[in-house]
């Protein structure tokens, strides 16, 4: 068996830190899922996730929505490079943007997303924020199959993480994150495993 059969291709769309990204890169490396990125798409030239990648010597894209008449051609090109790169499974870490059809319906169930709630509760943005004006108890983060919807589609896995008394956006934000780091990984080996089996 070659190399590219015995591990998913991971494609990672990003906008911004990519923390979550490099949690992703270190346990591909680490060969806790059999995965590897190879290729990192931002749509923000300055996103600080395009470095981490270049560290790791992934090819890393910035394809900016600006430079396209409509969202279509702007997918079409993420697309074009997805393909280029013989990518399995898509991975949304810190992308923030609606995902369309044109990405959608070549990859059915294989673009995941995390966010940080426990959906369907809070979705959309500042979950963190809308935990802590509800008042909740408990909340967490979820990875995902993402649909058209925002932070919308079949659920993967959960984490709970409980909101304490004097919890600010930040100090309950940099828990769910670490949480986040350790379920994104998680998910990723859950579906690579199940695509693999499926290839053999
Ligand atoms: C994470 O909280 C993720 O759940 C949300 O955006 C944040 C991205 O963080 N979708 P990072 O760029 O991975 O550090």
């Amino acid at each position: 068996m070659t190399k590219k059969d015995s591990q998913l291709q991971l494609g990672v769309l990003v906008s911004g830190q990519g923390s979550n990204l490099q949690a992703i890169i270190n346990a591909c490396e680490k060969k806790e899922i059999p995965a590897e990125v190879v290729v990192v798409i931002s749509d923000q030239p300055d996103a600080q996730a395009l470095t981490r990648a270049q560290d790791h010597h992934i090819p890393a894209l910035t394809v900016e929505r600006e430079n396209f008449p409509n969202r279509e051609a702007f997918e079409k090109e993420i697309l074009r490079h997805l393909q280029h790169y013989r990518i399995d499974l898509v991975c949304l870490a810190g992308y923030m943007r609606l995902v369309g059809k044109t990405l959608l319906d070549p990859y059915p169930d294989r673009i995941m997303n995390i966010h940080p709630s426990l959906l369907p509760a809070f979705p959309g943005l500042d979950a963190q924020r809308q935990a802590l004006e509800a008042k909740a108890k408990v909340t967490g983060c979820t990875v995902h199959f993402v649909d058209e919807q925002c932070d919308h589609g079949p659920i993967i896995l959960q984490t709970k993480v409980e909101v304490l008394k004097n919890d600010t956006v930040e100090t309950l934000s940099a828990r769910i994150l670490k949480e986040e780091h350790l379920l994104y990984p998680k998910a990723i080996g859950l579906i690579a495993k199940n695509m693999l089996d499926k290839k053999r």
